[in-house]
């Protein structure tokens, strides 16, 4: 009996001791992250990363994105996210709402707080541009960005009350969802939050 005791106390010290490290690492890999700028791209960097995003198959592109802001994530002279902000009423009917899309960080500098700081570069954007509310459509099953979302504030809207495309409006085709046309695409949600 004592020796199972022994054993049990040996294993959990074990398994603390590992998380320890494991939030230490992580501590000191997030603290070097700090020295990776975020900034609003320049014209150049820009069209680079619009560039690919044209090259997607019709439908992948995230909408609002060819007359976005583009906020990137730079690590020696390398791109390694992006996110990208719409000016208040150029996507969507609402004159006071701004888009977010296109929020993505390469898997090996996730967890790092770089998507938190792209998507508050494009907040502090929208804002200083006069926008009210941020609004995004996400993909249901995208725990990590619905994570990231909400830990910002942002709230899930419900239902039959997202915003409305402009584009849609001026089509006049009845609302769709921003990207992914395709039938067995996932469904979306969508999240907004005040700005203003
Ligand atoms: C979503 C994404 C941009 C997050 O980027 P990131 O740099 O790893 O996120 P951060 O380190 O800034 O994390 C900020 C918060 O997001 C949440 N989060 C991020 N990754 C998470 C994960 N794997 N599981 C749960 N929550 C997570 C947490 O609340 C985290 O705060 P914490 O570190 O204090 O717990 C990244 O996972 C990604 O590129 N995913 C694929 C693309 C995508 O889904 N984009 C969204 C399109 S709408």
């Amino acid at each position: 009996m004592r020796t199972v005791a022994r054993v049990c106390r040996a294993l959990v010290r074990k398994v603390v001791l590992r998380a320890q490290t494991v939030r230490a690492f992580r501590r000191l890999a997030r603290r070097a992250a700090t020295r990776i700028r975020v900034r609003e791209a320049s014209a150049v960097e820009r069209d680079a990363v619009l560039r690919v995003l044209q090259a997607l198959p019709a439908g992948e592109t995230p909408a609002g994105s060819a007359d976005a802001v583009v906020m990137i994530a730079v690590w020696r002279r390398r791109t390694i996210g992006h996110a990208f902000i719409s000016s208040p009423g150029a996507v969507t009917a609402d004159p006071g709402t701004s888009l977010l899309s296109g929020v993505v960080v390469l898997p090996a500098f996730r967890r790092l707080g770089l998507g938190e700081r792209l998507v508050l570069a494009c907040i502090g954007w929208a804002r200083a541009a006069g926008a009210s509310t941020v609004w995004l459509k996400v993909e249901a099953g995208a725990g990590p960005a619905i994570g990231l979302y909400r830990k910002l504030g942002f709230v899930t809207v419900p239902p039959g009350e997202s915003p409305v495309l402009a584009q849609t409006i001026a089509e006049g085709s009845p609302p769709a969802p921003p990207a992914r046309s395709s039938a067995a695409a996932p469904p979306l949600i969508d999240m907004t939050l005040r700005v203003g």
